[in-house]
C-alpha cells in the first residue's frame, strides 16, 4: 500500500496559525516580535531561504529585518553587526544565514549571538540544553521534522530511529530529539559500514545527507516513517535525499520535497521568534 504523505504545507500552516495568535497576544501586551536575518554574500539558495523567512514573518505579523552584507565582509564587521542586534530591544531573534563565505569563522560568529536571541538554536548554550534535556532553543529543522513524525500519532517510545547525517544543524540535534522521545537512535554517516542494514531496521528514518535520491526502497522497512530533509537541485528541479517514487510504495508515511520539511523549518523559526519575544515578557 502506498505511504501516507506528511504534508508540510498543511502541518506548517497549523504552526503558523498558532504563531499568528501568539504574536497578536504579544502585541496586546506591547511587544512586537522582531526577527533579524544576516545574509553575507549572495548565495542563490540562501536568497531563497531569506525570501521565505520574510514572507513567513509578514504572514504571522512578525517584524522582519534583513541585513545584507558584502561577500568580502570581515569577521570583525560581521560580529559588530551581531553585537548591534544583541543590544536592539526591537529584535528578539537573530539568524546568521549559513553557509558563510569560506574566509569567515561560522562557530565564532554564532557564539556572539545572545543565546536567548539565537532562534536557530545553534549557540553552544542551546546545543548544550538540547544535549542535557533542559530548556533552551531547539534547532528549527529537527524540531519541524519531529512535529511531522509526531503528527502520525505513532507511539515513539522504544522505536528504532535511524538518522543519516551527523551535521550540527540537522543530524545531531535530530538524534537528541528522538532520544528524548525514548527512541533507540542510530546515527549513520559517510563512514558507516553496511548502511542499508541499519536503515532497514528503522521504524523512523531521517535522511539528511545532501545526495539526491540516496535512500532507495530496498533500504526502507515496510511501514516506516520516512523524513526527507534533503533539498537538492537536479536539472533545475528541487528533489530530496529519498527516491520518493519507489520509497512511497514501501513506507507507511513519507515527506515530499518540495512541500515537506522545508516548510516546517520556516514555521519553527517563526515559533522560536515568538517564544523569544514571550521570554522578554516573563523576565519583566
Ligand atoms: N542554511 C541552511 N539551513 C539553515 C538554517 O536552518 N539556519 C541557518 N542560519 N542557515 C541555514
Amino acid at each position: 500500500m502506498a505511504a501516507q504523505i506528511l504534508d508540510g504545507k498543511v502541518l506548517s500552516a497549523q504552526i503558523r496559525d498558532k504563531v499568528a495568535e501568539r504574536v497578536c497576544a504579544l502585541k496586546e501586551q506591547g511587544v512586537n516580535p522582531g526577527l533579524a536575518v544576516i545574509l553575507v554574500g549572495n548565495d542563490p539558495a540562501s536568497e531563497i531561504y531569506v525570501r521565505n523567512k520574510e514572507k513567513g514573518c509578514a504572514e504571522t505579523g512578525i517584524l522582519s529585518r534583513t541585513i545584507r552584507m558584502d561577500a568580502e565582509t570581515s569577521q570583525e564587521d560581521l560580529e559588530a553587526e551581531i553585537g548591534k542586534l544583541n543590544a536592539d530591544p526591537a529584535i528578539h531573534g537573530i539568524l546568521v544565514q549559513l553557509p558563510l563565505p569560506a574566509h569567515l569563522d561560522e562557530q565564532a560568529a554564532l557564539a556572539k549571538i545572545l543565546p536567548e536571541k539565537d532562534v536557530d538554536g545553534f549557540h553552544l548554550v542551546n546545543a548544550g540544553h538540547l544535549m542535557t534535556g533542559t530548556e533552551g532553543v531547539v534547532a528549527c529543522t529537527p524540531k519541524g521534522a519531529l512535529y511531522m513524525i509526531r503528527s502520525t500519532g505513532t507511539e515513539l517510545s522504544g522505536k528504532e530511529a535511524v538518522v543519516i547525517g551527523r551535521s550540527n544543524i540537522v543530524g545531531k540535534p535530530m538524534a537528541m530529539l528522538l532520544l528524548q522521545q525514548n527512541c533507540t537512535v542510530t546515527v549513520c554517516h559517510s563512514r558507516t559500514r553496511n548502511l542499508a542494514e541499519h536503515t532497514r531496521r528503522a521504524d523512523i528514518l531521517v535522511a539528511a545527507v545532501g545526495k539526491p535520491g540516496f535512500v532507495t526502497a530496498d533500504m526502507v522497512k515496510p511501514g516506516a516513517i520516512v523524513i526527507d530533509v534533503g533539498i537538492n537541485r537536479v536539472d533545475g528541479k528541487v528533489c530530496g535525499d529519498v527516491d520518493f517514487e519507489s520509497v512511497k510504495e514501501k513506507a507507511g508515511w513519507i515527506t515530499p520535497v518540495p512541500g515537506g520539511v522545508g516548510k516546517m523549518t520556516i514555521a519553527m523559526l517563526l515559533s522560536n521568534t515568538a517564544e523569544a519575544a514571550e521570554r522578554t515578557l516573563s523576565r519583566e
